[in-house]
């Protein structure tokens, strides 16, 4: 595996490849098996897998966690060399913003709710950092977890809008054995919060089992969650919603493909998961009736 830490270098490393397919996997460290998934699939998909490292310090608010992210470049070199990594590319902030930058990409109205609405700003940020990241790379498939379904359909769109040559492949979420989504942010919590943040996974498990015994009402769905979560003494619940996915519209009756998405804050740590759900056109209008 190759590390590389600039810009120019990455486009000359990359010169000898380009009549192979590239794969990427866009990441900000602190690796974990979800992360490593994502790379799995891009080694089944494409010739070279490229992955990025780089904590984007326009997508965090003032308030957040920017500080105190979870970083090791070293462990996380020897993760991605092990999972077949071919190139690892590391830019410094003043390489990816020099000085004097003064571009954003914006998404508009997907990225108005759920974590766009907590975090104001996030999915300019995100937006932004995808596409520099993206024409640097020039890959053929990008790899994107669906624990972050908002960020997902975001990209799919900015592609879309920006007519930028690479397919987004969304990959599932991987979790730990009882249920807990993976994310570099697990690392937070205390055993207390670890425990209890299972009411995450759990509910929205909940709210599947009633979907399953013919539950269509967004609002009943939401509230089985909430209940749930509610009960749970260290869970402050950010958001949960239910809607269209990935036009993230308001819904009422579940018809097609539906996002239920949560963030909950344990102590200072904002966990989100979410699932999706596909109900059919004519259950939905059944139900209506
Ligand atoms: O999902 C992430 O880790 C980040 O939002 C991304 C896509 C690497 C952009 O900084």
């Amino acid at each position: 595996m190759k590390t590389i830490f600039t810009v120019k270098e990455l486009r000359e490393a990359l010169k000898p490849v380009r009549s192979q397919t590239v794969g990427f996997v866009p990441t900000m460290g602190y690796l974990h098996e979800g992360h490593l998934s994502l790379v799995k699939r891009a080694k089944e998909t494409a010739d070279v897998v490229v992955m990025s490292i780089f904590v984007n310090p326009i997508q965090f608010s003032p308030n957040e966690d920017l500080s105190h992210y979870p970083r090791d470049l070293e462990r996380d070199s020897l993760l991605a060399s092990k999972a077949g990594v071919d190139f690892l590319f590391v830019p410094t902030v003043e390489e990816m913003y020099p000085a004097g930058s003064k571009t954003m990409v914006t998404v508009k109205e997907i990225t108005e709710s759920l974590c766009g609405a907590s975090r104001p700003g996030h999915f300019d940020g995100v937006a932004t950092v995808v596409t520099k990241l993206f024409n640097m790379v020039q890959p053929d498939y990008a790899f994107f977890g669906m624990k972050d379904a908002q960020q997902v359909a975001v990209i799919q769109q900015m592609t879309k809008d920006l007519n930028i040559p690479v397919e987004i492949i969304p990959c599932e979420i991987v979790r730990e054995e009882d249920g807990l989504a993976l994310s570099s942010r697990n690392v937070y919590l205390s055993e207390e919060e670890r425990r209890q943040a299972l009411v995450l996974s759990h509910s929205l498990q909940e709210a599947k089992a009633a979907f399953s015994r013919g539950e269509k009402d967004a609002a009943v769905l939401r509230r089985i969650i909430e209940n749930t979560i509610s009960e749970t003494l260290l869970a402050d619940i950010d958001y949960i919603e239910v809607r269209s996915y990935p036009a993230l519209e308001e819904i009422q009756t579940l018809t097609g493909d539906v996002l239920i998405a949560l963030a909950v804050r344990f102590g200072r740590t904002r966990l989100i998961d979410n699932i999706i759900l596909t109900a059919s056109q004519e259950e939905a209008l059944c139900s209506v009736r």
